[in-house]
């Protein structure tokens, strides 16, 4: 039997294709991946294990445990400056999961959606599951890599839904500082859009500029906010992530949710819990070993034949390889084959992507130098 054309066309993850090349390969220096080199906290474990042992293995309530809706809430009004409630915090598996939830609830089919280009491929798998359509908008050097209004005006039409965006970003490590946050909710309020924000990466900010676009209301109305616990608390396989969602939108995603997920596994809620309530201070030198790696890496490549400019959060340097007039695939297999170095060719997030490589600092200076070593004899 056929299946149907939506399923048969599906994109696929360019990001994980190459992670999928580069594993069980020995000696590779692992500078694609997209996740914390640190492992989880200690407390944060046992936190898991004592509730597990605690007999805390059933079902937990499909938003989430309340005590962990009620931390979260208060990390999103205290650090992101978003005024919601206990009630408008959803607990997720993973930012992925909420964004999924989000996309299905605020996208019907054939509606459109505005998605940055270079951006995570995921935004368009969503976007393609529930029938509808990017509007890739241009985030590229000359507009500092960052979104521009009237792009994005010339791209809307009357099917467009919601306007994604993405800070601290992946891959690019931009943020969205206050003016260009305020330029950016004065258009999706224009248009009457919603605003997506992905904030997964929100702590590790090396600038101190990036703003939640969401703390631009009084109250969430227009603006979802998505966060993890994967990025910033090296929590990546646990798979918890939360949202802040207006009231009007809580109930239609937890019509996605309960079917598809029906809670988060409940000891890794503890866990979460464990994370937001016990102490913070680690985020800062973690954020601290980022900063250092990123500086390593612009000073290494200082005078050679790559480029890069500096990111202001996240854990990636957008490296640019056009000096070598190669494809970015191309070039990220060659140094795999060549140098036993892994990156992730740009054009795994879109067409921008071309003449790009990711490289993430998420790993040890050692590991790090020895890549950067390889790279530079490529
Ligand atoms: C930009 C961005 N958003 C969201 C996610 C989702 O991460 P998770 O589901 O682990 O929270 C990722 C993961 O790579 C990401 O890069």
């Amino acid at each position: 039997m056929e299946l149907p054309l939506i399923a048969r066309t599906r994109p696929q993850s360019g990001v994980r294709k190459m992670m999928e090349l580069a594993w069980g390969r020995a000696d590779v220096v692992h500078l694609e991946v997209g996740e914390p080199g640190f492992d989880t906290p200690d407390h944060v474990k046992e936190a898991a294990a004592k509730a597990a042992r605690d007999g805390k293995t059933k079902y937990s309530p499909t938003p989430g445990l309340p005590e962990l809706r009620e931390v979260a809430a208060a990390k999103i009004r205290r650090v992101n400056g978003i005024d919601c409630e206990t009630s408008q915090v959803l607990v997720t598996n993973g930012g992925a999961n909420a964004l999924f939830g989000i996309f299905g609830t605020v996208l019907g089919a054939g509606d459109s959606i505005l998605l940055p280009n270079p951006g995570w491929s995921n935004f368009t798998m969503m976007t393609k599951a529930f029938g509808a359509r990017p509007l890739y908008y241009d985030l590229a050097g000359g507009n500092g890599y960052l979104p521009d209004v009237d792009q994005l005006a010339s791209l809307v039409d009357d099917t467009t839904r919601a306007l994604l965006l993405n800070s601290p970003s992946n891959p690019l490590g931009t943020v969205l500082d206050r003016r260009k946050a305020e330029e950016l909710f004065a258009f999706a309020e224009e248009r009457d859009l919603w605003i997506v924000s992905d904030e997964c990466y929100d702590q590790i900010d090396f600038s101190g500029r990036h703003v939640s676009i969401g703390s631009l209301e009084p109250k969430p109305e227009r603006v979802i906010s998505v966060f993890s616990f994967s990025k910033v608390y090296a929590m990546t396989g646990w798979r918890v992530g939360y949202a802040a969602l207006p009231k009007r939108v809580v109930d239609p995603m937890l019509g996605l949710l309960q079917p598809s997920v029906m809670c988060v596994n409940t000891p890794a809620q503890y866990g979460a819990l464990a994370a937001l309530s016990g102490p913070q201070e680690y985020l800062d030198d973690w954020r601290e070993t980022y900063r250092r790696n990123r500086d390593l890496v612009l000073s290494r490549i200082a005078g050679s034949r790559y480029s890069a400019m500096s990111p202001d959060g996240g854990f990636y340097v957008w490296l640019d390889i056009s000096a070598f007039g190669e494809r970015s695939e191309a070039f990220a297999l060659r140094v795999l084959d060549q140098c036993n170095v892994a990156v992730t060719p740009g054009t795994a997030f879109g067409t921008n992507g071309e003449g790009y490589v990711r490289l993430s600092l998420a790993t040890t200076r050692e590991k790090l130098d020895i890549g950067l070593d390889r790279l530079l004899r490529a």
